[in-house]
């Protein structure tokens, strides 16, 4: 499977948030906690030089948090601010505001230096498709503002939202970019449904997760499907296609369904708290 998914929308995108970067304070950067490296956009590194910077690690909830913790310490240590946060359920969303401020306070303390007081702190909030950027501004804002959806690549424009004096938020839509380097990288993206379904293979994908799981996290599927231990790949996903009864023309296993329900399984967290990076 070669994975590449960089359609024009997000060029175009990728151009708005050039041509904004200079009104900008923060870069707030949404990371997703199962994948906290391959979820970095290696563009905005380059776009944020000079700009505080703060990584949310989002979707927390669905990695193991022991894991979380340490991405935080790696993030620290490489001179970031970092949070882990659960935008769905608003798990550390109250302590944002004061990590803005912090993350700000060198810039706010030029400005008081130079007399500007109360000028409100600027926030780019940026991330891939689907990692939870809509959720979270609608947590912090307190009210549905911003657009949400459950498909990677519906575009959304310049957006605006003014928190309260203090910070302004510029919503920008999820972007990838133009090629991935390591495959691999491509690969947990779509894992995490951050790449378009409908132009990946989803019985290969699903092998591939099903070699993951069996590597890293052994007997949680045997366990969730009640099948037998995990031999061959693609026996697997006929023995998932079994247990859930996943049939086609009368008594053919639909292994096809049964690889959509593994994803989604996973991508939802119901194969419980899985991390597929390490610090
Ligand atoms: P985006 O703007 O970055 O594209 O992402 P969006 O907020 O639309 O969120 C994408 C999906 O991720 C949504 O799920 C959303 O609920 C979920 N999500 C966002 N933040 C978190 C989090 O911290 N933890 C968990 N577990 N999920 C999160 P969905 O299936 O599309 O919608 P829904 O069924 O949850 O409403």
């Amino acid at each position: 499977m070669y994975f590449q998914w960089y359609p024009g929308h997000m060029t175009k995108a990728r151009r708005m948030m050039q041509e904004n970067i200079k009104l900008i304070d923060l870069i707030i950067e949404l990371v997703d906690a199962r994948i906290p490296l391959s979820s970095r956009n290696p563009d905005i590194d380059e776009l944020g030089k000079n700009k505080a910077r703060l990584i949310l690690l989002n979707k927390a909830d669905l990695a193991e948090d022991a894991l979380n913790d340490r991405w935080i310490s790696y993030f620290k240590e490489k001179g970031y601010s970092a949070v882990k946060v659960n935008s769905k359920k608003g798990g550390g969303i109250k302590s944002i505001q004061s990590v803005i401020q912090e993350a700000c306070k060198e810039k706010t303390e030029r400005d008081r230096k130079r007399g500007i007081l109360n000028r409100p702190v600027r926030a780019m909030v940026v991330g891939i498709p689907n990692v939870g950027k809509s959720t979270f501004i609608n947590a912090l804002a307190g009210k549905a503002c911003a657009k949400t959806g459950n498909k990677p690549g519906v575009t959304k424009g310049k957006q605006w939202i003014r928190l309260n004096k203090n910070v302004e938020l510029l919503d920008t839509p999820g972007i990838l970019w133009p090629k991935f380097e390591d495959q691999e990288v491509g690969l947990k993206l779509a894992f995490i449904g951050s790449i378009k379904d409908e132009i990946l293979q989803t019985e290969e994908l699903a092998a591939e997760l099903v070699k993951f799981m069996n590597g890293a996290y052994p007997g949680v599927l045997e366990e969730k499907y009640g099948i037998p231990a995990v031999g061959d790949i693609y026996g697997c996903l006929r023995d998932i296609a079994e247990s859930r009864n996943c049939i086609v023309r009368g008594s053919e296993l639909d292994t096809g369904k049964a690889a959509a329900i593994l994803l989604e399984d996973f991508r939802a967290g119901r194969l419980g708290r899985i991390t597929l990076e390490r610090p």
